[in-house]
């Protein structure tokens, strides 16, 4: 039997291309970079599937230049892929959710905590030889313990987001586009309207997926409605956030500070007046970025692949109305 061809458009971890190999032919760009959308095209014309990260944008052109049976995306957030576009067409497009759910409530928490407790400036004072002893007003931060969070999307990052919070006995808040009584009950989370999270929270989450419902939901009047005193931390896409009220926010104080995982059009365009703030804590969009969840990642991105080329369901199809037809 012919094997089915694939082209993945950057490396991903070992064992995911240990998957491939067994059961298709693939080619890999060798670079470790993103590649254009006509260097996708040149990849992956006359390959079967195509394996993508969230970096690579995947529109209609490249699905009518190439017509891959099956898009597989290392990663749960597929706003990269004009999903409409590939279900137009026939596409089947996978991701990769539950595997990095717990590794990126972990990042999430990581920047509460350094903002909070403002752990990156602190090194940073350490590092320019200016600590000169203990002293009673030296780098006073916010307790984290026992405040609130408002957690924006409950879906399963979110939810490890509150069983985190739990554990530092805070006061869990939420909003969602559905309830989840389970969540209400096992953590006694309360579902809040968007204003009232916002004003009530100390912590306001981000854990939402980026959609046109969601794009730029935090802006001037939302920010605005935050206690100056609140912080606000994104792991979820930079477009959910207005990204130049926030740094104003940021700048005038109106709020107290940020953790951001993700930026609107990162790489190429990071808000540079970010840089001037230290009450901003930064990652490179890290949130899944462990040598265990990304190994993760690249099996669950090959056996979504490899299923979807043998005719089988994926474990995670996102538009499995195309295998209907
Ligand atoms: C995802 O999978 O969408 C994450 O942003 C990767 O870290």
């Amino acid at each position: 039997m012919a094997r089915y061809k694939v082209f993945v458009t950057r490396e991903i971890p070992k064992q995911g291309l240990d998957i491939l190999a067994e059961h298709c032919d693939y080619e890999m760009n060798p670079d470790d970079r993103v590649l254009t959308e006509d260097e996708i095209i040149q990849g992956a014309k006359g390959k079967d599937g195509l394996l993508c990260l969230l970096t690579d944008r995947i529109g209609a052109r490249i699905m009518d230049e190439v017509m891959p049976k099956v898009i597989s995306n290392y990663a749960v957030g597929v706003d990269n892929i004009d999903i409409q576009a590939a279900t137009e067409r026939g596409i089947l497009v996978t991701n990769t959710p539950g595997v990095l759910t717990e590794t990126t409530a972990d990042q999430t928490f990581a920047l509460l905590l350094g903002v909070a407790r403002r752990i990156v400036e602190s090194d940073r004072y350490i590092r320019d030889g200016r600590f000169n002893g203990w002293g009673p007003m030296l780098m006073l931060g916010t307790d984290v313990h026992s405040k609130t969070i408002g957690i924006i999307g409950l879906g399963k990052v979110g939810t490890a987001v509150a069983r985190r919070a739990k554990g530092f006995k805070m006061k869990i808040l939420y909003h969602s586009r559905t309830r989840k009584p389970d969540v209400d009950r096992e953590l006694g989370a309360q579902y809040q309207d968007m204003n009232s999270l916002l004003q009530n929270s100390d912590f306001v989450v981000l854990t939402t997926a980026l959609t046109p419902e969601t794009k730029e939901l935090i802006g001037k009047r939302e920010l605005d409605l935050m206690k100056p005193s609140a912080f606000l931390i994104n792991t979820a896409r930079g477009g959910v956030v207005d990204e130049a009220e926030l740094v104003d926010a940021l700048r005038e104080r109106r709020i107290a500070g940020a953790g951001l995982d993700v930026f609107k059009d990162e790489p190429h365009f990071i808000n540079q007046d970010i840089y001037d703030l230290d009450n901003v804590v930064m990652a490179p969009h890290t949130g899944s970025a462990t040598v265990e969840t990304r190994g993760k990642m690249s099996i669950l991105a090959a056996e979504n692949l490899v299923a979807a080329l043998h005719g089988k369901m994926p474990k995670h199809p996102v538009n499995p109305e195309v295998l209907d037809g």
